[in-house]
């Protein structure tokens, strides 16, 4: 018994009091108020449903979650202590996953177990709690790609002064609501007021444009070589001179007419904005197919969304054959004589697909990996790589997400049996700069050689600083970070971390923290995102402030009305496609809100009030020359495309309520 305890009990003896220490164990709250990356959080077993184990020891109790991963608890001061045992569960033997486990007491940081490995021995947490409200148990992601983070809270228990058990909560508005206007029935040209082709390549840009059918398109300064087709909007052609050409798009309908300035500058840079559309990954993972690819670009003109200017349908890993997966329609032969690939048979003949998207108004984007296999064990192609470019250009591909994965077996010199565990030891060993350009140069180079423009995406989460040299290798973008999981956790430790490469993004050149987790997810287990609504409006703010390519990651088939809204507010989405192309960064921080401010090419700014507290915040601002602002403003909210007031920046303050993880997204507009 210790001090405490003993003089609680004595007291109690002798009738001073009736309060007597408790323990309260961790998995006797109601742990299903955890949010985590993958799968359900689980009491007393391993998240495979083993009995937890780390580094060899065995526990009877505990709480077991997948990185990155949030459980709040609700003490109200009443716990004096709180002890744990954790570690990474040795049921993920064979991988190399890596995660931080953090408690946060009212907001502080209060304790952190540093990076932990698989065999790392159970480190114990143990910290006062005297006087906290509220308490978060965090796993963050230690850097290794998230797949097999599977962490335990093992023998984790509080000591309180009376409490027989604590709520676990999640204190973020849960209702869905829509701030994004409805189009009007005016047109409204929404596509990108700048688009850059090479010469020789097939010109292919959409007038996309909302308000009422019919209407007709037209053009004036059209370039020769270019034509628009007054009926849909597209403009086709060839370009065989480098140059820059401004142009006025046109729209017409029987309510009234809309005028927009292009330029088209055509020389050796593409991309100029970023890259808007969707990817199979985040809904369909392993189970995509030619069909549903077929079936969300149909969903993409359906829903109205290429009205907004979203045009790539991009398919993920698992249109290859699989080295040996069990599923019959992966298995195939991987390449024909001459080395090339040969698409699984859930896909067949690519041409015919690229064809069908492009047919929509649409454009087409595949996935390989510079590795024998790509992450998910496909064919990759590595050896092949010009062959695979040959392929991708004749079947009509317009863009390439290239992941790094086994790449790590080539240099590391490993037998080729597991993507996942070669991109860790490359992680863990750090390829040398060469050796990491290396295999991006290479696509890179025969990309170019095509007779197409093919937007060239590297996946290789941000390893040697890629935003300092991808523009070298010929990429259009790179992520920087680990996946993206639908959690807050992962949300925010991913936005948090695109401030140091904000520098190299610049048109052409995109900062990809990896694609939006918004609507119906799930890698192939379907499910609402478990984003809360402010979330997912912090999410969109902060994407479009970082001029983050927008691929959106669900199923396109099940778009409500709340993720519609969210992706279709086309003052919201024209701060991501700004033809300046600066990203974001955070300017001032105030507690728990961080403000990020985008330089627009207009002049003006646009910032990001954004609220990473569980509380709401409430404060009138003043301090406007931290985020570069002096004179007299129109106060604009995109969200709700209102211009909501005017300031004075010397004598006014400006009133904000920020939700709790959640945004303000205002454009300061100059009254010189
Ligand atoms: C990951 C990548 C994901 C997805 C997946 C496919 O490495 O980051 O976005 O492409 O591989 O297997």
């Amino acid at each position: 018994m210790n001090f405490i305890m003993g003089v609680l009990v004595l007291l109690s003896l002798i009738g001073i009091t009736t309060i007597s220490a408790q323990t309260v164990w961790l998995d006797e709250l109601d742990l299903s108020a955890a949010t985590q990356g993958y799968g359900v959080p689980m009491k007393n077993k391993s998240l495979d449903g083993n009995t937890i184990t780390i580094a060899g020891k065995t526990f009877e109790r505990g709480f077991s979650t997948h990185a990155v991963s949030s459980l709040l608890i609700l003490l109200e001061g009443k716990a004096s202590l709180f002890t744990a045992r954790v570690g990474i569960d040795d049921e993920v033997a064979g991988h190399d996953p890596a995660a931080v486990f953090e408690l946060y007491g009212d907001g502080k940081k209060l304790w952190s177990s540093d990076i932990m490995h698989l065999g790392d021995s159970a480190r114990l947490c143990k910290v006062q709690l005297d006087g906290v409200q509220k308490l978060e148990l965090v796993v963050a992601d230690g850097g290794n790609g998230n797949y097999y983070d599977h962490a335990d809270w093992a023998d984790a228990r509080f000591e309180t002064t009376g409490a027989t058990t604590f709520k676990t909560y999640n204190p973020i508005a849960s209702e869905p609501y829509i701030l994004t206007p409805l189009p009007s029935a005016e047109p409204r040209i929404n596509s990108a007021k700048v688009f850059g082709v090479r010469p020789g390549s097939p010109f292919q840009y959409l007038v996309a444009t909302t308000g009422d059918r019919p209407m007709t398109f037209s053009a004036k300064g059209l370039p020769k070589g270019l034509t628009i087709d007054p009926q849909s909007g597209m403009i086709t052609g060839k370009l065989l001179n480098a140059g820059t050409y401004e142009v006025t798009l046109i729209a017409e309908n029987a309510k009234g007419k809309a005028e927009k300035k292009l330029r088209i500058i055509c020389g050796d840079r593409i991309a100029l904005t970023p890259p808007m559309g969707w990817n199979s990954w985040n809904c369909f993972a392993g189970e995509v197919s030619a069909d549903k690819v077929k079936r969300a670009a149909d969903a993409m003109v359906k829903s109205g969304l290429i009205n907004h200017g979203w045009t790539y349908i991009n398919i993920d890993d698992f249109w290859e054959n699989h080295r040996d997966s069990k599923d019959q329609s992966l298995r195939g032969k991987l390449r024909d004589e001459a080395g090339y690939i040969i698409p699984n048979s859930r896909f067949v003949d690519m041409k015919p697909l690229a064809d069908y998207v492009h047919n929509l108004g649409l454009k087409i984007g595949l996935y390989s990996s510079p590795g024998p296999w790509t992450c998910g064990g496909c064919t990759g192609s590595y050896g092949y790589e010009k062959q695979d470019a040959e392929s991708y250009a004749k079947w009509g591909f317009d863009y390439l997400k290239y992941d790094w994965c086994s790449y790590g077996n080539v240099i590391n010199g490993l037998p080729d049996n597991d993507p996942y565990k070669v991109s860790s030891l490359s992680y863990s060993g750090g390829a040398a700069l060469n050796t990491a350009i290396k295999p991006f140069k290479i696509m890179g180079e025969y990309l170019r050689q095509q007779p197409r423009d093919i937007v060239y995406s590297l996946c290789q989460y941000g390893m040697s600083d890629v935003w300092k040299w991808g523009d070298s290798v010929g990429g259009n973008s790179w992520r920087t970070t680990n996946d993206i999981t639908d959690t807050w956790v992962s949300v925010k430790n991913i936005a948090l971390a695109q401030d140091k490469s904000a520098a190299w993004a610049r048109p052409g050149n995109w900062n990809d923290p990896d694609m939006l987790v918004l609507g119906t997810v799930g890698w192939g287990n379907p499910h609402k995102s478990k984003l809360k609504p402010d979330e997912q409006y912090l999410h969109i703010s902060l994407w479009c402030l970082f001029s983050a390519p927008l691929l959106i990651g669900c199923d396109m088939e099940k778009l409500d009305d709340f993720t519609l809204n969210l992706l279709t507010n086309d003052e919201v989405i024209e701060v991501n496609q700004d033809p300046l192309g600066k990203q974001a960064t955070c300017l001032q921080t105030i507690g728990e809100m961080r403000i990020f401010v985008k330089e627009l090419e207009d002049g003006n700014r646009a910032v990001g009030f954004c609220n990473f507290g569980i509380d709401v915040t409430e404060l009138q601002y003043s301090d406007f020359e931290k985020i570069g602002l002096n004179g007299k403003f129109t106060v604009r909210d995109l969200w709700r495309q209102q211009d909501i007031s005017t300031i004075e920046t010397n004598s006014d303050k400006l009133k904000l309520k920020v939700p709790a993880h959640g945004v303000i997204l205002y454009k300061f507009i100059s009254l010189k």
